[in-house]
């Protein structure tokens, strides 16, 4: 039975993984932590609340962590996600509040419960894992293995040309984890808008659906359905990308992940054209020694399998 902990800024593509986490058999969510990222902390902590009790799973507690980046001022995409965070749903507040632990003392003491036996989902801003090394630089030791979605792998950002959202936001965080000497594996932006992009076409299945969480999971990502539509950067994709959830569903069914490589990883946190860019060294060329498991190519059908599996009851 593997354990999880998600670390998430909870918005439309984090909700879907937040639902694989709760609701996926043979596995065990003991905690979402959250940090500001897509939306500010307060309204992620609302979203992921709400998620839980949307899912039936209101015992998974959620933990509040840090509300801005180590140093940087917080940036957000409501402009993507919408003014809540989940497709301007407005959905009425969750019954149940958050912890009181603050999420970096929660992840060292799952960490210390659950030792070689928890495994990190860094689906946000690393905020939270960077303190959580800095309050305990044991842990990489401790968690078994650090999934993150972030970056890109010589290829287009998200956020600027160089940088893709997550590393954006907190590029010196980003530089702290990479370096802790975690068992890291990094699904990069690249590949989720490669492999995990669902076209309206292939939403079919979950548009005539009409369960509960298919019609929750149309609402929270009703806004960045539209972003992509819309924004320079996809093209105008008609379709709903899914990094996190792609993230969450490789850490849950390997045959989802086709290729990685490894290679060392670092993040620029003093450029100003490239602050955020992540440098993956795919050729060696700085003989640095490697530090993660970069994701090179996804399985698309599994991952829409596995997707339409989860929102069908
Ligand atoms: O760049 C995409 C990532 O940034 C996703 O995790 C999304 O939810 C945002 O956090
Ligand atoms: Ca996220």
């Amino acid at each position: 039975m593997t354990r999880f902990l998600i670390d998430s800024d909870t918005a439309g593509d984090d909700v879907a993984s937040l639902l694989f986490g709760l609701l996926w058999p043979g596995i065990t969510l003991e905690a979402i932590t959250v940090a500001a990222g897509n939306v500010h902390l307060h309204e992620a902590v609302r979203n992921a609340l709400y998620t839980t009790e949307i899912a039936g799973r209101p015992e998974v507690p959620v933990f509040a962590g840090a509300g801005s980046p180590l140093l940087r001022p917080l940036v957000t995409a409501h402009y993507v996600h919408g003014d809540d965070g989940m497709g301007n749903s407005n959905f009425p507040a969750p019954v149940k509040a958050a912890e009181r632990e603050h999420a970096v003392d929660a992840i060292v003491a799952l960490a210390d419960r659950y030792p070689s036996d928890l495994e990190v989902i860094a689906q946000a801003p690393l905020t939270n894992i960077a303190l959580a090394v800095h309050k305990d630089p044991s842990l990489p030791e401790k968690i078994a293995r650090l999934w993150i979605m972030g970056g890109s792998n010589n290829a287009l950002g998200n956020i600027t040309p160089a940088a893709e959202f997550n590393f954006y936001v907190d590029p010196e965080a980003a530089h702290i984890v990479l370096q802790a000497g975690f068992e890291t594996t990094i699904v990069p932006w690249d590949v989720c808008l490669a492999d995990a992009v669902l076209m309206r076409e292939e939403l079919e299945p979950i548009l005539s659906m009409h369960t509960k969480l298919s019609e929750f999971y149309l609402a929270v990502n009703a806004a960045a359905w539209e972003f992509m539509r819309s924004d320079v950067e996809t093209g105008g994709v008609d379709g709903i990308g899914h990094p996190d959830s792609l993230l969450m569903a490789m850490a849950i069914d390997s045959s989802v992940m086709v290729e990685s490589q490894r290679c060392f990883v670092d993040v620029e946190h003093r450029g100003e054209l490239t602050s955020g860019y992540s440098l993956v060294d795919v050729n060696d060329v700085l003989g640095r020694e490697p530090n993660a498991d970069v994701v090179t190519k996804a399985n698309h059908d599994r991952f829409k399998q596995m997707l339409v599996e989860l929102l069908k009851d």
